[in-house]
């Protein structure tokens, strides 16, 4: 599967109703400037043209904080916008990351009969009232499940959701329960994230207090193991570290952040890199609403040395099932770079963490737990 000349458009939503716990993606429960951030994004949209140039854009993401809190008409139009502006494929990928107590049964029908929004990923994380309260998500089970009856009633058959697992109220009986779940429904992809404690977030605060349970490494991986067994069972591809699908419903978009394609990021702190560049946008919606002049929402801008690409190639193509290609190393880095790479790569051979077939270096089951830090102890010049 070669996807490195696809390209795609990520447009960060910065609300939310309420902060999760563990949370720490850019979003503010201030709905102050609501309205003048729709009009701020149009203006970057149209903005922008120049980024991707002539390049074909093959996917859509609408993620966040929550894009589902936009209303039917500002999505239309905001996908309105960038069909005018840019040189969209016929058969797009759009894809809108939703919250299941936004996924109301009018809103849903609104979606799919006004909207060419094709793929739904419903942030789930649990079927269990008391994960989700550990977690402090805004909705509750009875949502998870009618959000998900409904998207499949209505027609979405390209449909994802995310589960978090290594809650500490999360029982090994309870998280195959999720899964179970989650394969009844039938739906052909998932991603699966272990419960991380990022710094500064309420859960690290709540955690040092000792208000909260801390989080179990040990837990977290069986659960991971629990999780590879399952979807294997039913056939699933793990084609990411986190991520799981039945052949034929990987996801467009991810996969081009994966296997270093293009991406335009828009709104406040997206991400966007065109092959030579990356450049962050500022976390702030207040300023990104404010600045009349677009150059002036980049909050930083880095052309990447050879050593940075090629250890982002590792830190990316390790974590996929496509794998780490010796060839590509060589035609793209040079020999340094091989050399480097085979010197090291022995060691995490010999302890079962990788293997080769070919020219191509894949993860082992025992690796995938260990992912980034087999990655690290490949890098160059760190
Ligand atoms: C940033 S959210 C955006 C989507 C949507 N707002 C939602 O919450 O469903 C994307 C996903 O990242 C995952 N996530 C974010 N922070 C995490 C953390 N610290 N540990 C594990 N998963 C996390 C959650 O599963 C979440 O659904
Ligand atoms: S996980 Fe989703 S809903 Fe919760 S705070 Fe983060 S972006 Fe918002």
């Amino acid at each position: 599967m070669k996807l490195l000349h696809l390209a795609g458009i990520y447009i960060h939503i910065p609300f939310c109703k309420q902060k999760c716990h563990y949370c720490n993606f850019y979003s503010t429960v201030s709905l102050k400037y609501r309205k003048e951030f729709y009009n701020a994004l149009i203006r970057e949209i149209k903005s922008r043209i120049d980024y991707l140039g002539t390049e074909e854009v093959n996917t859509i993401y609408f993620g966040g904080g929550t894009p589902s809190m936009l209303s039917t008409e500002d999505l239309s139009n905001i996908i309105n916008a960038l069909y005018s502006t840019y040189n969209v494929s016929k058969d797009v990928e759009i894809t809108l990351e939703a919250n299941p107590d936004d996924l109301t049964k009018d809103q849903i029908y609104d979606i799919k009969n006004h909207t060419p929004i094709n793929r739904l990923s419903i942030g789930i994380q649990s079927f269990f009232d008391d994960d989700l309260v550990y977690l402090n998500r805004v909705h509750n089970s009875v949502q998870a499940q009618k959000s998900i009856e409904t998207a499949l009633i209505a027609g979405f058959d390209n449909m994802t959701i995310d589960l978090i697992y290594g809650i500490p109220t999360l029982t090994d009986k309870k998280w195959k329960e999720n899964l179970v779940r989650f394969f009844e429904y039938g739906i052909p992809h998932l991603s699966s994230y272990s419960l991380t404690v990022e710094e500064k977030t309420a859960l690290d605060v709540l955690i040092k207090k000792q208000k909260l349970e801390n989080i179990n490494e040990e837990q977290s991986i069986n659960h991971f193991n629990i999780l590879l067994e399952e979807t294997e069972k039913k056939n699933f591809v793990h084609y990411e570290i986190s991520n799981f699908a039945l052949e034929g419903y990987y996801s467009k978009h991810n996969s081009i952040y994966w296997l270093g394609g293009h991406y335009m990021g828009l709104g406040p702190s997206a991400h966007s890199y065109n092959g030579i560049a990356r450049q962050w946008n500022v976390m702030s919606v207040k300023r990104y609403c404010e600045e009349a002049n677009p150059i002036n929402i980049i909050e930083e801008k880095e052309v990447l040395t050879t050593d940075q690409m090629y250890n982002e190639y590792l830190l990316t193509s390790l974590r996929t099932s496509w794998g780490c290609d010796i060839e590509h190393i060589t035609n793209v880095f040079g020999n340094k770079y091989k050399t480097h790479f085979l010197k090291n790569i022995d060691q995490v051979i010999k302890e079962n963490k990788v293997m080769c077939k070919g020219n191509i270096y894949t993860l082992t089951s025992m690796g995938k737990i260990f992912a980034d830090g087999i990655s690290s102890s490949l890098f160059y010049g760190l």
